[in-house]
């Protein structure tokens, strides 16, 4: 497997990070996350946006930003991915320096990493949904930053695995936030709803698709909170993200959301979704 480190395209096993680098000493810095279906890059300029407002929000400088779709497309194309899917991953950190809680003297360049992987989407979870929790939100104030700590959502993860179910859902201040990587939807009365875009959500790119598709469709969106108490409402609930896509959830907290099986709205939205990239792969 060739990566991507600083300019350079090595074997997996060349790469190295500095046990200084300030990505493993305060996680400070972002990632990101895309979808490449036969070899296109799903929403690469979104996710370049977005890569752009976490680097600005932390001030990290990186100049070549754009420069990321290039390196995507490398390795997307060094490593034999341009059939089927595979998920580029970004992180970028303030880089390399003795650790001190401020900033390193300008000039320290970040550290640039990318990796392309195969990846094999779970139908059987896309076609049955899936059954989730809701837990508390201990996370920070700028969940809009895509930052890389992630240790909530990697114990709100873990907590709904042992639970026996397969994600859980953010609640905060009685609202059902987001999921532990992807965003959260619900249906009420045949109109969908999703939390708006604040510092308490990360702004996702397939949560912006999904918003397109359902106006192109002409069923209403309402960027609102999703109450908790409200959720026994649903008819139907899913999640979306750039890994999961649409994903609905059928069981939540141990009661089945709507029929207990995946509702018309979120079909509807999947089918949608599709047809979006078999139209960017070409049929
Ligand atoms: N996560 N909210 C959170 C907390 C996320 O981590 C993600 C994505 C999303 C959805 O964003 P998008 O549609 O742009 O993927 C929302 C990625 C996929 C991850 O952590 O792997």
């Amino acid at each position: 497997m060739i990566v991507y480190l600083n300019g350079q395209y090595i074997p997996r096993q060349q790469a190295s990070i500095d046990v200084d680098d300030r990505g493993f000493l305060f996680a400070d810095g972002i990632y990101e996350v895309v979808h490449s279906y036969e070899g296109h890059l799903f929403q690469i300029d979104a996710h370049l946006q977005r890569m752009e407002h976490g680097l600005r929000s932390l001030h990290i400088a990186m100049d070549d930003v754009q420069a990321m779709r290039e390196v995507a497309e490398r390795l997307i194309a060094e490593n034999g991915l341009t059939s089927g899917e595979a998920i580029v991953y970004f992180q970028i950190t303030r880089g390399s320096a003795p650790r001190t809680h401020g900033f390193p003297p300008a000039g320290t360049p970040p550290t640039v990493y990318a990796v392309a992987t195969p990846y094999t989407p779970q139908r059987d979870q896309a076609e049955e949904g899936i059954a989730a929790i809701l837990v508390p939100d201990p996370r920070w104030v700028r969940c809009d930053i895509k930052s890389f700590a992630l240790l909530p959502n990697v114990l709100a993860r873990q907590r709904a695995i042992e639970a026996g179910v397969a994600d859980a859902v953010f609640v905060r201040d009685g609202v059902a936030i987001e999921g532990t990587s992807s965003n959260f939807f619900g249906v009420f009365n045949g109109e969908v709803v999703t939390a708006p875009k604040t510092n308490y959500i990360l702004a996702g790119i397939t949560r912006d698709v999904v918003i397109g598709l359902c106006a192109d469709m002409g069923v209403p969106v309402h960027e609102r909170p999703i109450l908790e108490h409200q959720l026994g409402q649903a008819q139907e609930l899913f999640l979306a993200s750039t890994i999961l896509e649409i994903r609905p959830i059928v069981r939540l907290n141990d009661h089945p959301v709507g029929t207990g099986t995946p509702g018309p709205v979120t079909r509807r939205i999947q089918q949608a979704f599709r047809d979006l990239i078999s139209d960017l792969s070409g049929g």
